[in-house]
């Protein structure tokens, strides 16, 4: 197994360009299922989890290739329906391909998918939608399968009980070939829905709002192909604004999306960084010490603070000067890296819902275990502006959303070493 060694220390200062989305590029390759046809899609990130998705759409019949950063999806002959169990353990968000299945085929077999390391994730709320629009559901034996007895879904009324990103993405792919009009009512409005119906409307769909929490998509007859471009990963970039943050020193964020970071940039102004963003890119400039943020830090749906941010700004805030107070409220079990940051020296008690930061002088290396993705990645923010040196172990889970994460870091003077 593989590991990052990270010798903090350094301040940090260059320029560096984002990757593309890995919370768009996923849906968005489900979504190429609907076109039957083929798609090319640009800013592509190469990413373990990315991979999955090209498993998946293999299996289904797709051909799908990745060269650098250009993916192309030709899905003209598509017709499979099942994802297989091995596929859908490797990746919770292939339940993302669900609705597009349905919506390409009128059936979808998949195994359940089980709790994450975030904690239970049910899926209730995309399957009472997708019955709402038609479909049959029946489990047996840990699979579950949906049938569309008139062969397509038809429009709906949908009311979600929380504005679930997953949830609100299944049931747009599962309508866009439905029969009728479908209105989903508390949708979630995360930048990756917009930029996956972007997408779907270069391939001929008929969506309007997205980004408001009431969306209406038209069926259409059929899609064809397109080219396109991903949007920028926000949360790569929250995270290295806070490795900056937290050892001190300047960069530039290039390829940057100003407008969908707002949630995070102003809370981290908060700390005493001075950020100016313009046009796609973004400034910090981390003088002396950090503050901690007065404001209790909640996360919400967006344009809320992220809670894929939580943990990679806690990690700054682990050495700010005062108390800084998180409340997570999307996820159950969202607080698995403070262990690891308390081991680094941080001052972190967690009771329930929410975190209290007690910043410290300075942290100090350590061998810890990534326990997730953005978990992870909050351990190699606190390596990076530590005394001495950090190996974070499983790191498979920070590969599964970051490219060229060591390469970043060197390019930003940090010292980190993949062994
Ligand atoms: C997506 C993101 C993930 C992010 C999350 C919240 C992708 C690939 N993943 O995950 O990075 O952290 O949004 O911004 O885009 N829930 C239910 N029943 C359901 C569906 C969801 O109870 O049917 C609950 C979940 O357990 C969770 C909350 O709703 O507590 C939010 O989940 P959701 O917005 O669906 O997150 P994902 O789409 O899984």
């Amino acid at each position: 197994m593989q590991k990052f060694i990270i010798t903090g220390g350094n301040r940090l200062s260059g320029e560096i360009e984002l990757q593309g989305s890995k919370n768009s590029t996923l849906p968005i390759m489900a979504a190429a299922i609907l076109a039957k046809d083929k798609c090319v899609l640009e800013s592509c990130p190469n990413l373990a989890d990315v991979y999955s998705a090209a498993r998946i759409l293999n299996s289904l019949g797709c051909k799908c290739s990745l060269v650098g950063n250009r993916a192309e999806i030709d899905s003209s002959e598509a017709e499979g329906s099942k994802i297989p169990e091995s596929l859908m353990r490797e990746m919770r968000s292939s339940i993302m391909f669900m609705g597009a299945i349905l919506g390409r085929t009128g059936d979808c077999i998949f195994s359940v998918p089980g709790g994450c390391e975030l904690g239970p994730r049910p899926i209730d709320m995309h399957l009472a939608a997708l019955s709402k629009m038609g479909a049959e559901i029946s489990s047996c034996g840990g699979e579950i399968s949906c049938h569309m007895p008139k062969g397509k879904a038809h429009g709906a009324r949908i009311s979600l009980s929380f504005p679930s990103v997953g949830a609100t993405e299944n049931i747009i792919l599962c309508a866009v070939l439905a029969e009728g009009e479908t209105v989903i009512n508390n949708a979630a409005r995360e930048p990756e829905i917009c930029d996956m119906c972007r997408f779907l409307r270069s391939c001929g769909a008929k969506i309007k709002g997205d980004g408001e929490s009431r969306i209406v998509v038209e069926g259409v007859e059929k899609l064809h192909g397109c080219e396109y471009r991903i949007m920028p990963d926000r949360i790569a970039g929250a995270t290295y604004l806070a490795m900056t943050a937290a050892a001190g020193g300047a960069m530039i964020l290039k390829n940057a999306c100003v407008a969908e970071m707002e949630p995070f940039i102003s809370v981290l102004e908060q700390t005493g960084c001075f950020i100016c963003a313009a046009e796609n890119r973004i400034y910090l400039r981390r003088g002396g010490r950090l503050k901690a943020v007065r404001d209790r830090i909640r996360t919400m749906p967006h344009p809320g603070f992220p809670t894929d941010a939580q943990a990679i700004l806690m990690a700054a805030l682990a050495t700010a000067d005062g108390t800084s107070v998180f409340e997570e409220n999307i996820f159950d079990c969202r607080y698995r890296h403070t262990d690891a940051l308390i081991k680094m020296g941080a001052d972190i008690q967690v009771m329930g819902k929410a975190a209290v930061i007690r910043g410290v002088n300075r942290l100090h290396g350590a061998d810890v275990e990534a326990t997730d993705l953005r978990g992870g990645a909050a351990m190699a923010v606190a390596a990076v502006g530590a005394e001495g040196t950090t190996r974070i172990s499983c790191i498979s889970h920070i590969d599964r959303g970051y490219e060229k994460f060591e390469n970043m870091i060197t390019s930003l003077g940090g010292r980190i070493i993949r062994e």
